[in-house]
């Protein structure tokens, strides 16, 4: 599987896919905004934003004495990001690992929603979240654990591995993380670990079209990238196939598993 990440696939189609979509990210992303107690006042940093659904949830925490940026590397998802702010939040393009136009000791809180598993550096991603913190500040994150992974990402390995002319397949999100990498990679910058933990999130889709459309678009592109059409198509048939005989009650049932992160800057270094 290739482990590189594109930021140049995304469309204005797949990002006001990920805009209707992404209410699954955005529900899970509720989670570690009760677990980084976002409240009134709060200066907030949104790394990965989107299209802003989390970040307008964060600005409304915060309230009108808080203070909420959203930041992403992907022009398209920040324009909507923009329009759905209406002057409650900012938010403009940028990279986790390229904070450098915000101020040290600025936020209270430095977030990243299903966003670490994209990121290259993510060493220098925290270093940058550390600095801009106050002390005291709270960092956190949800990211996919990279021993137990999603059961969609099971279903493809299998399928992957079964078809040599299958094997340069992406399903994205390459730098995943265990739960040890996740406390080294907060200790390592500067944090006292507050939570880190797997949380399992219960899927249902109403066909594997949709569980396709849903994973393009969550990884702006990146999802099954690299594979000729005609194989795209065969995969994609294998895939429907695997994915019907999970049909349950609900739907076809996917369990996601994700890390859920928490830190503190130290008062004092
Ligand atoms: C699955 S989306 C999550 C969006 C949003 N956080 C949410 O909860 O809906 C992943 C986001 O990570 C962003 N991303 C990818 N690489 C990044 C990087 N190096 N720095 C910051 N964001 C990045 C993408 O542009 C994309 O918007």
């Amino acid at each position: 599987m290739s482990s590189n990440v594109k930021l140049d696939l995304d469309s204005a189609r797949l990002a006001e896919q990920y805009d209707r979509l992404g209410t699954r990210q955005f529900n899970h992303g509720l989670g570690l905004l009760d677990a980084l107690d976002v409240r009134d006042g709060d200066a907030v940093l949104d790394i990965g934003c989107g299209t802003g659904l989390l970040t307008e949830a964060a600005a409304l925490r915060a309230g009108t004495k808080g203070e909420v940026l959203g930041i992403d590397p992907l022009p398209l998802r920040v324009e909507r990001a923009t329009q759905r702010a209406r002057g409650r939040f900012k938010a403009s393009v940028g990279r986790a690992e390229e904070l450098h136009d915000i101020p040290d000791a600025h936020y209270d809180v430095v977030y990243f929603n299903s966003v670490i598993h994209w990121v290259a550096d993510q060493p220098r991603a925290l270093q940058h979240a550390f600095r801009v913190l106050k002390p005291g500040g709270r960092v956190g994150f949800t990211t996919m654990a990279k021993d137990v992974p999603h059961d969609l990402h099971l279903v493809l390995r299998e399928l992957i591995d079964s078809e040599p002319a299958w094997q340069h397949a992406s399903v994205g999100s390459p730098n995943q993380l265990t739960r040890d990498q996740t406390a080294s990679l907060l200790t390592d910058a500067g944090f006292d670990v507050t939570l880190n933990e797997i949380r399992e999130f219960d899927d249902a889709f109403a066909s594997a079209d949709d569980v396709i459309t849903f994973s393009q678009a969550s990884s702006f592109g990146n999802f099954l990238s690299a594979l000729p059409d005609r194989e795209l198509n065969r995969l994609r048939e294998r895939l429907g196939d695997t994915l019907e005989a999970r049909r349950g009650p609900r739907g076809i049932e996917l369990i996601r598993r994700l890390i859920f992160a928490t830190g503190r800057k130290p008062l004092t270094e």
